[in-house]
């Protein structure tokens, strides 16, 4: 609960149109999981003004405050789990300027991804970080986590496109990170400590994100597989032969399985893996690497390779792809999502390890992902509702980060750390790492009021003294 004289103060501070307290607040409680943290109370804000109004209120009181912006995150970075206040970003949803000289746009962080592609589009640009969310997820959401997507295989994650950032301090300062230059190296980079930092040190109101010229020609390959150690050798020679899709995407067996039926053609028998490649540039240029993509598909014992420019089918074979989350949680009823990378030519053996820790534990393992990455996103499902399912499967998810790290790997490739992994921080981070990590943050945020108890392993404090 806040108190009748703090809400006043809030409510002085932000203005009324901007505050919800009531069962409102329930549209803001829960991310892509679905689990909800109700929060005490709601800002929409509407300007810099409150936001810094926000934060130097929360200052005074002690309150927690969650930055979020399209809810559809998978790691629980934006669930209020000390109460407080969740700021949503959803307002700031303006693109202030597409500037194809400088291939930059200015965009606020409530823009939705895809808007982007679509504003960029007439002027012949695209960003390329497309989280398979692009239609949901809001830009802001993705700097916060360093999203990455299909075709980062190519063009590199978020931080790759990001020049510039305003943001405001706990303190409620202003601050502008990073020059509008391509280049630039005056100082640490603030920019990229807060690009990942999972709304955690300030709170992003504005970004100038780059942009690439669109390439003229996008073919699509799918390679139908007998098996998903054939997928993952695949990925490995691609990889040897120098060659660089625009996505390298896999389905395995148990994903198969799961959307045969939704695939916009029949698989033949003995296909029980899938590659979905595209092959992106000038027109000849495109054409000769998807040849090459193809003959090295056959070479690696697919069953028939199909290709096609653009059509309904690649449409439809994209949509099954990027609905696959949806689809996997649709179809079981409890179901945990990672996103391990490993490097390339450990692929197929950290796959065979998980699924003999998911048979260990009696819970399903299913996985696709960005395997040009090494990125996969190992499902850990169970048909069974209930604690002592989950219980299992959480079982199961610690043992698939060591073995991710163990072959030299992470515990989240793109997802982030949130709450739902920062059990495990330490596996991947020694102490000394997160020690300068905390105290980083304590620079921040010294009473901290973001976000706190996420990332890290802070230890137990108590629910904010309301
Ligand atoms: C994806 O690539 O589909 C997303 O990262 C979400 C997921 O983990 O499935
Ligand atoms: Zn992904």
């Amino acid at each position: 609960m806040l108190s009748a004289e703090q809400l006043r103060e809030l409510e002085a501070a932000v203005g009324a149109a901007s505050l919800i307290l009531d069962e409102r607040r329930v549209a803001f409680a829960a991310d892509e999981l679905k689990v909800p943290y109700l929060p005490h109370a709601v800002v929409e804000a509407r300007s810099v003004a409150d936001i810094q109004a926000l934060l130097r209120w929360a200052n005074r009181h002690k309150v927690p405050v969650t930055p979020r912006g399209a809810g559809t995150g998978l790691s629980g970075g934006a669930l209020a789990v000390r109460g407080g206040v969740v700021l949503s970003m959803a307002r700031f949803n303006r693109i202030l300027e597409i500037d194809p000289v400088n291939r930059w746009a200015v965009v606020e962080p409530g823009v939705i991804n895809f808007q982007l592609q679509e504003a960029a589009a007439p002027h012949g640009l695209f960003y390329p970080p497309d989280p398979a969310s692009w239609e949901s997820s809001s830009l802001g959401g993705n700097v916060a986590e360093d999203a990455g997507g299909p075709r980062c295989v190519k063009y590199g994650v978020t931080r790759a496109y990001v020049l510039q950032l305003e943001a405001v301090l706990p303190s409620g300062e202003v601050i502008t990170c990073g020059p509008r230059t391509r280049k630039g190296v005056a100082g640490y980079s603030l920019r990229d400590l807060l690009i990942g930092s999972e709304g955690t040190l300030a709170v992003i109101t504005r970004m100038v994100l780059r942009l690439q010229p669109k390439p003229a020609r996008t073919l699509t390959l799918l390679a139908l597989l007998p098996d998903s150690a054939s997928a993952c050798a695949l990925a490995a020679t691609i990889n040897r032969e120098g060659l660089t899709p625009s996505a390298l995407e896999f389905m395995d067996e148990a994903a198969v399985e799961l959307v045969r039926g939704d695939l916009p053609m029949a698989l033949p028998e003995g296909c029980r893996s899938l590659l979905l490649l595209e092959a992106d540039g000038g027109r000849a240029e495109a054409e000769e690497l998807a040849e090459r993509l193809g003959h090295l598909c056959g070479e690696a014992g697919a069953l028939d390779v199909w290709m096609a420019e653009g059509g309904e089918k690649a449409a439809r074979l994209w949509e099954v792809r990027r609905r696959l989350s949806h689809t996997t949680r649709e179809r079981f009823a409890q179901k945990l999502s990672e996103d391990i990378a490993v490097p390339l030519d450990r692929l197929q053996e950290c796959l065979e390890a998980c699924r003999r820790l998911g048979q260990a534990k009696g819970v399903h393992v299913l996985a696709y992902g960005h395997l040009g990455d090494g990125n996969l996103h190992v499902n850990v499902l169970s048909r069974e509702e209930g604690e002592a399912s989950l219980a299992r499967m959480w079982q199961v998810v610690e043992e698939i980060f060591r073995l991710a790290v163990d072959f030299g790997g992470t515990i989240t490739a793109e997802h982030g750390v949130g709450c739902w992994k920062q059990p495990y921080i330490g596996i991947e981070l020694s102490p000394q790492s997160e020690q300068l990590q905390m105290n980083i943050k304590r620079l921040f945020d010294p009473n901290n009021i973001l976000n706190p108890a996420k990332i890290f392993s802070w230890p137990q404090i108590e629910e904010f003294d309301a």
